[in-house]
């Protein structure tokens, strides 16, 4: 009987210091990516440091590796970010479920990122951008604590250059440099500010859980996105990722396989513990 939990070997092809605190690593397990959607999570180890969870950061359409941004927190992120490339990580996924895209054709949509959960929207973004001509007009509000927080900066203008889309980038008051040329404020006050209208239109939004809270608050009330065209993921602790420790639990639903993906109307109907 196959073993669920047993993890592949994934090579590490190419590593991007992001910031201080955060890499971005590019991989392949025998030689190319593998099949996943945007939005989906992955389990990675190292012996004697432990598992832990991480978001697909790339798009699944470029196929010569997956991507994953890890932000140092603890003893497995310790680890990967002292990696090479070369080395190999133990790894298993994809796991969850994923943003359904397909209910996106057509549609305006704006993704909002906060922080780390800039990883997954980078996925579901690059993932709509490789395929442009499907979506409306696209845009981008990225946000983090200081400049020197910013993830990604290396590829703002290609985001940028896309026909139909906007870029939007602001750093918490106080975070900005004497050069700083984006916006300064939190980015539900950035988001209010956005010419946005919640008619045919989609909201992605992921981010630190205050971020959301508010984001989701604007996107609502000030900006009429109903609840179900507003999709964010959640970050609970997990363990398995499959479905069977309860570790990731929100009421009766597991965060791990009937999420990590929910529209704002489905997390209404959970219980407020996460
Ligand atoms: C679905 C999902 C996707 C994620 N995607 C990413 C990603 O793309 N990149 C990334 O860097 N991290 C991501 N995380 C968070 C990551 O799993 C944790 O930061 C993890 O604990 C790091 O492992 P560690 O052993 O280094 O740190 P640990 O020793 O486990 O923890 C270090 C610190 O982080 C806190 N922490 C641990 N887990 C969480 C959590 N889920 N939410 C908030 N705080 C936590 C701990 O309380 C502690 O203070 C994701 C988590 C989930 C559930
Ligand atoms: S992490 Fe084990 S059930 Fe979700």
């Amino acid at each position: 009987m196959e073993n669920i939990y047993l993890p592949k070997l994934a090579e590490i092809k190419e590593i991007i210091q992001e910031t201080a605190d955060t890499k971005t690593i590019r991989l392949t397990i025998d030689g190319k990516s593998i099949d996943f959607l945007p939005g989906q999570f992955g389990e990675f180890s190292l012996i004697g440091e432990g598992e832990s969870t991480f978001g697909f950061s790339s798009s699944p359409l470029r196929k010569e590796y997956f991507e994953f941004s890890f932000r140092t927190s603890g003893r497995a992120t310790t680890g990967i970010n002292g990696l090479n490339e070369g080395d190999k990580i133990a790894f298993r996924g994809p796991y969850g479920n994923y943003f359904d895209t397909s209910k996106m054709h057509g549609k305006d949509i704006v993704f909002v990122g906060g922080g780390i959960g800039m990883a997954p929207v980078k996925s579901i973004m690059e993932y709509c951008l490789d395929e442009r001509d499907k979506y409306g007009k696209i845009t981008i509000l990225y946000g983090a604590r200081t400049v020197g927080d910013l993830l990604y900066k290396s590829i703002f203008d290609e985001w940028k250059n896309h026909k139909d889309t906007e870029f939007v980038v602001t750093v918490d008051p106080g975070g900005e440099t004497p050069d700083w040329k984006g916006k300064v404020g939190f980015v539900p006050t950035i988001l209010e500010q956005l010419p946005l209208k919640g008619e045919n239109s989609i909201a992605v939004v992921c981010g630190p859980p205050i971020m959301i809270k508010f984001a989701l608050k604007t996107l609502e009330e000030k900006m009429g996105f109903g609840k179900e065209n507003i999709i964010t993921t959640l970050e609970n602790r997990m363990k398995c990722g499959l479905g069977k420790c309860g570790r990731c639990n929100v009421g009766s639903v597991y965060v791990c396989k009937d999420g990590p993906v929910f529209t704002a109307k489905e997390l209404e109907s959970l219980p407020n513990d996460f």
